[in-house]
C-alpha cells in the first residue's frame, strides 16, 4: 500500500511544534510495518538545505502566482525516507517562520502557498507528476494540507482515499472569499456544505468535509472537538462526520527522546536514577538557579500562549515560590507572557529562570533536569512533552484535557497505592487548581520513596509509535 503524507513541517528540518515530530516519526513507523510511504513538503529553506539527493521529478510551470514550480524528490536525513519537495522559490524560499512574516502577521499569500501544497498532492494522486509512484492513500495533516482532499474530491474518476488529521483545531487557515479564484475553486464552494466559514473560506473545513476519514491526535480530543468548548465553530461539521471521526494517540520517537540522549549531562535509567540528579544540577547551574532549593524543580518547555495555560501558571507562581520550589521556563510566544516570566525571574533569581527562545538541545536538558514538567493547557490535542517527560522520570503535572487526559495517571491516594500513578492531574482551568496540585506535588516530593516509585512507573510507560502506526494502517486498509 502506497501512502503519501502531506505536511508543512518535519523534524529536524523545519519545526514550529509537535506536528513536525509526528510527521517525522509516523511515516518511519509505517515503513517499519512494510508500507510504501512518501512525504510531500513545501520547499522551505530548511527543507531544501536539509535533504539529500534532490532531483527534479516534474517541471510544473507557473501556478498559484509562482513563475517557476518544480517538483523534486530526495531523501530525508536520519530516516532516509523518500520525500517530494515543491520548489517554488517565490512562495517558499523565505527565511524566518513558516507561517508568519517578520512583522508577526501571517504571510499574506498563505492561501496560495498552502493551496499549492494540496494541489500538488492531488496531482500526485492522479499520477500526472510521477507516473512511477501513485499513492493509494493521501494522508493530509492540519489546515496546511486541508485542500488536498478537496482537490481530490473534485476529480470524480480518482479513487485515491484520503485521511485528514487534525493536530490543532485552533489554527484553521481562514481566508477571504476573494482567494477562491486564485485557488482555482468553483464559487459553489462558498456555501455552508462547502468550505464557506463565517463569510470566508477555511482550509481546515475543506479537510473535514472532503476527507474520507478524519482523525485527531488523541481519543479524548476526538470527543472534545464535537463540543462548542473545543470545536472552534467546527463542532457541527465534526458531529456530522461523527462516524468517520476517530482519535489515534501520537507516539514518541524513543531514539530521539530517552534518558541516554546525547544532549543531557548524564545518562540514567529507571533502576539507576543517579544520572538524573546530575542532569538537575547541571540545569540549575546553567540557568543560575540555586542548587539548595527545598522543593522540586518545575520545568516548562512550550509555546508561551494562552492555549498552554501559561497565564494560569503565572498567576499560580506565588504558591510554587512559597513551597520553596523552583521554575525553569523554555519557550517563546506572547509578549505579555514572556515579560511575565522574565519579571518573575528578575524578582526571584534563585527560584525562577526563563530562557526565551527555541532550542532543541536545551529542551532535552530541561526535560531531563526537571522534577516536574508543567502542561496546564486549556486544550491539548495530544501534547508530546508530557510523553517525553514520562520517559525521563520527570513527572508531568497536567490539566485533564485532550491527550493529557489520555496519557497521565494522577497520583491520587488510590493510584499511588496501586502503583499506577505517573504524574499529577487537575481539572479546572484556574490558577487555584494548578496552585493546589503544585502544593500536593511538593508534598509528595518530600516522600522520596513514594516519589521514586512514581518516577519508575512513569519511565516504564510505552508510548512508542508501534501501536499508533498499527491503528493508522488498519484505517488505511479499511479504505
Ligand atoms: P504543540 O505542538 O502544541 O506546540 P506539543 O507538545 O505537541 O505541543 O509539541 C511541542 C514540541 O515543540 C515538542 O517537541 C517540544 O519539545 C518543542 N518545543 C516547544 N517549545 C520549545 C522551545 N522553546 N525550544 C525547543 N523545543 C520546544
Ligand atoms: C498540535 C497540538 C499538540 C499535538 C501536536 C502534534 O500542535 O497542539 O497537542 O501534540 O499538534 O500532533
Amino acid at each position: 500500500m502506497r501512502i503519501l503524507h502531506v505536511a508543512a513541517e518535519i523534524y529536524p528540518l523545519v519545526k514550529t511544534g509537535g506536528l513536525a515530530d509526528v510527521v517525522a516519526a509516523l511515516p518511519a513507523a509505517l515503513v517499519k510495518r512494510g508500507l510504501d510511504v512518501r512525504i510531500l513538503l513545501p520547499g522551505l529553506p530548511g527543507i531544501l538545505n536539509g535533504m539529500t539527493g534532490l532531483e527534479p521529478v516534474f517541471q510544473i510551470g507557473p501556478v498559484f502566482g509562482a513563475a517557476v514550480v518544480t517538483l523534486l524528490r530526495g531523501r530525508l536525513p536520519d530516516s532516509g525516507l523518500s520525500a517530494y519537495v515543491i520548489d517554488a522559490p517565490f512562495l517558499f524560499r523565505r527565511e524566518g517562520n513558516t507561517y508568519v512574516g517578520p512583522d508577526g502577521r501571517d504571510w499574506s499569500d498563505n492561501h496560495r502557498r498552502f493551496g499549492l501544497l494540496g494541489w500538488v498532492a492531488a496531482h500526485l494522486a492522479c499520477g500526472e507528476l510521477d507516473a512511477a509512484w501513485r499513492p493509494d492513500v493521501i494522508h493530509a495533516h492540519d489546515w496546511h494540507a486541508g485542500l488536498a482532499p478537496l482537490y481530490i474530491a473534485q476529480n470524480p474518476g480518482l479513487k485515491t482515499a484520503t485521511v485528514f488529521t487534525v493536530h490543532n483545531l485552533a489554527f484553521q487557515g481562514r481566508f477571504s472569499n476573494d482567494c477562491l479564484a486564485e485557488l482555482a475553486l468553483p464559487v459553489g464552494q462558498l456555501t455552508p456544505p462547502g468550505i464557506e466559514f463565517h463569510g470566508g473560506i477555511s482550509f481546515m473545513k475543506a479537510g473535514l468535509v472532503y476527507a474520507n476519514r478524519i482523525t485527531t491526535v488523541s481519543p479524548t480530543y476526538a470527543r472534545e472537538v464535537r463540543t462548542a468548548e473545543f470545536g472552534y465553530g467546527l463542532e457541527g461539521v465534526l458531529r456530522d462526520r461523527g462516524t468517520d471521526l476517530s482519535g489515534i494517540l501520537n507516539g514518541v520517537d524513543y531514539a530521539v527522546w530517552n534518558p541516554a540522549d546525547p544532549d543531557i549531562a548524564s545518562a540514567y535509567r529507571a533502576d539507576d536514577l543517579a544520572g538524573k540528579l546530575a542532569c538537575k544540577l547541571a540545569l540549575q547551574s546553567e540557568l543560575g538557579l540555586s542548587s539548595e532549593a527545598a522543593g522540586p524543580l518545575f520545568v516548562v518547555v512550550s509555546r508561551l500562549f494562552v492555549q498552554k495555560g501559561m497565564d494560569l501558571l503565572l498567576a499560580a507562581l506565588p504558591e510554587l515560590i512559597g513551597e520553596g520550589a523552583q521554575l525553569a521556563v523554555l519557550g517563546t510566544g506572547d509578549d505579555d507572557l514572556e515579560t511575565g516570566f522574565r519579571r518573575a525571574a528578575a524578582v526571584n533569581p534563585e527560584q525562577v529562570a526563563v530562557f526565551v527562545g527555541y532550542d532543541e538541545a536545551m529542551a532535552h536538558r530541561f526535560i531531563a533536569g526537571g522534577d516536574v514538567l508543567l502542561v496546564p493547557s486549556r486544550f491539548e490535542p495530544c501534547g508530546l512533552t508530557q510523553l517525553y517527560a514520562l520517559r525521563y522520570g520527570t513527572l508531568p503535572l497536567v490539566r485533564r484535557v485532550g491527550g493529557l487526559a489520555d496519557t497521565v495517571i494522577d497520583a491520587s491516594a488510590e493510584n499511588l497505592a496501586a502503583d499506577r500513578a505517573t504524574g499529577f492531574v487537575f481539572a479546572d482551568a484556574a490558577s487555584q487548581a494548578i496552585g493546589k496540585r503544585i502544593r500536593e506535588a511538593c508534598a509528595l516530593y518530600r516522600d522520596r520513596r513514594a516519589w521514586q516509585q512514581v518516577q519508575r512507573r512513569a519511565m516504564l510507560q510505552d508510548f512508542s509509535w508501534d501501536d499508533s502506526a498499527a491503528h493508522y494502517e488498519s484505517l488505511y486498509r479499511s479504505l
